[in-house]
């Protein structure tokens, strides 16, 4: 099956938009209350090549493979198999074509790091000690003291090992106990996955998303992390209270990444977009444009980390400026399925100018399907209805119309929806001034215009408090980005960067050519300014 037509010099990727589905929550077709790929087929219209699509370029999608959902389809038991609540491989072949029909890129999440308990790799490995596949994953006999070999914690809470009773060893898993960890130091692990990556490469599929790639390589001599030293801002103190220096991020990460690209890149124009919650200074190792490099994207999640603010805003992007590669370029999200909604997070208010400065980001961007009509968390009760991590509330399903259950299943919904009579595509559609007619205008300039959607970015430096402002530039062109981030209007005298600058679009109605000299700004307004 083959990919839309590129532009041979400019690779899709560059400053383009992915739109993340996680597929339980999209659209269902079949009434099950589970979102499926032929209610994805059904939807496609909302993303690209209707009249009122997003215009969007490529979708990915969170885990379609057959899964006992300890971690809700990122423990895989099938690398190769699409889960029969989503429909079959045969549903999963339209889409590719409609999308493709459509100049719509398809990309799949890989997971390359771990797989279920329920994959027959593990079920053999953990057969006998001499088994064949012993050693696809990390197995290793207690400690000292009869406990675990190292002090290693999961990601999800409690230690990173589990003893298997009948052969006395424990194996290692990163995250749930029900996910063992790959191991990669075993060259057989690497040519099964990348058997995986081509048996979806030869399907059409476009590139992949990698799951929680810097747990792939550890410590051999599996050393104990030390005690965590104060927390490196906007990362969080690692959950676990130790510093994973033996266990995450190590010295040979480089060499597995450079195997998955070279992968790819036996496939032309398709991406691979890491997944590591690294600071960027640290990611930049994970990124590269060249062939057998890097990955060509690896999400820049400080933005998802910061306070809500004209100089957490600046400072990340100046540092993505300052670290990303040459010629690669930062990806950006505000939302995905594991994090609170940005909507939530920053606050519904400032949904519109969250949209302006993301859109208007130099790099690739994902949006987190909802964030368009600006869904927020559910208000779930502090147990979870399925997901033990506590993230159901940012997964609960698409809001298509105003029913009860959204236009997203006629059964009942895996999980209750939020507030579909209040934020819907169909009444938002309608509505010219919605925030979902806000994205689609801003994705359409995006489009348009090559400095917003490829060119080159430069902060606009000694601002007042709240205020941010970059400009793009890319052949001549040159948009001026500039936001109040605060809840006070303001006035700013930008005179020297030019008289003035022409409305492309902004949070409210203005329109028209803006004197720079004496640029008024409301409380959270942000417009994109043509000079
Ligand atoms: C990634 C996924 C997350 C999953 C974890 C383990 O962080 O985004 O949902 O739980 O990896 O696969």
């Amino acid at each position: 099956m083959t990919p839309p037509a590129d532009d041979a010099a400019v690779p899709w990727w560059t400053g383009a938009v992915i739109y993340q589905v996680y597929p339980r929550s999209f659209a269902d077709a079949n009434g099950d209350g589970i979102g499926d790929l032929p209610g994805l087929l059904d939807r496609l219209d909302h993303l690209a090549g209707a009249d009122a699509s997003l215009g969007v370029d490529a979708v990915w999608l969170s885990p379609i493979y057959p899964s006992p959902l300890a971690d809700f389809g990122y423990d895989i038991a099938d690398f190769t198999g699409v889960a029969s609540e989503f429909g079959t491989m045969a549903d999963l072949d339209r889409l590719v074509a409609a999308c493709h029909a459509r100049g719509l890129r398809l990309m799949l999440d890989l997971v390359p790091c771990h797989t279920s308990i329920e994959h027959p790799w593990f079920v053999e490995s953990r057969s006998s000690r001499g088994s064949a596949r012993r050693n696809w994953y990390t197995w290793a006999d207690p400690g000292p003291d009869g406990g675990p070999p190292s002090n290693w914690r999961a990601a999800f809470g409690g230690p990173a090992w589990e003893l298997d009773p009948a052969s006395g060893q424990y194996y290692l898993h990163s995250f749930y106990p029900e996910q063992p960890d790959l191991n990669w130091r075993n060259p057989e692990v690497a040519a099964a996955i990348g058997e995986v990556m081509r048996f979806w490469f030869e399907r059409g599929i476009d590139g992949f998303r990698v799951d929680a790639i810097t747990h792939a390589i550890k410590d051999p001599m599996l050393r104990d992390n030390p005690p965590a030293g104060p927390p490196v801002p906007p990362f969080p103190r690692d959950r676990t209270g130790l510093d994973p220096v033996w266990s995450d991020d190590q010295p040979g990460m480089t060499d597995v990444v450079r195997f998955l690209r070279s992968v790819a890149d036996e496939y032309p124009g398709r991406l691979l977009m890491g997944e590591a919650y690294l600071p960027v200074e640290r990611l930049a190792r994970y990124i590269g444009a060249g062939a057998g490099e890097g990955f060509q994207r690896s999400f820049d999640f400080e933005l998802c980390l910061i306070e809500w603010g004209a100089e957490p805003f600046r400072r990340t992007i100046e540092r993505a400026e300052l670290f990303t590669p040459p010629g690669a370029e930062p990806t950006w999200a505000l939302s995905n399925h594991d994090l609170s909604r940005h909507a939530t997070r920053f606050g519904e208010r400032r949904s519109r100018l969250a949209a302006l400065l993301l859109l208007a980001m130099r790099g690739t961007i994902c949006l987190y399907a909802g964030e368009e009509i600006g869904m927020v968390d559910a208000p779930l009760s502090r147990t979870p209805l399925h997901d033990r991590f506590g993230r159901d509330r940012q997964r609960t399903p698409m809001q298509w119309e105003a029913s009860p259950t959204g236009g997203f299943t006629e059964g009942e919904p895996w999980l209750p929806l939020v507030d579909p009579a209040r934020r819907n595509v169909a009444d938002q559609s309608r509505d010219p001034g919605s925030l979902l007619n806000h994205y689609r205008r801003l994705l359409a300039l995006r489009r348009s215009s090559s400095a917003l959607r490829r060119g080159a970015l430069s902060l606009v430096a000694g601002l007042p408090a709240d205020l941010l402002a970059w400009i793009r530039t890319s052949d001549g062109e040159r948009v001026l980005i500039v936001a109040n981030m605060g809840d006070a209007a303001t006035t700013v005298d930008l005179s020297r960067i030019g008289s003035d600058g022409e409305v492309m679009a902004g949070t409210g109605s203005r329109d028209g050519a803006l004197a720079l000299g004496h640029l008024q700004l409301d409380p959270l307004e942000g417009l994109l300014l043509r000079l």
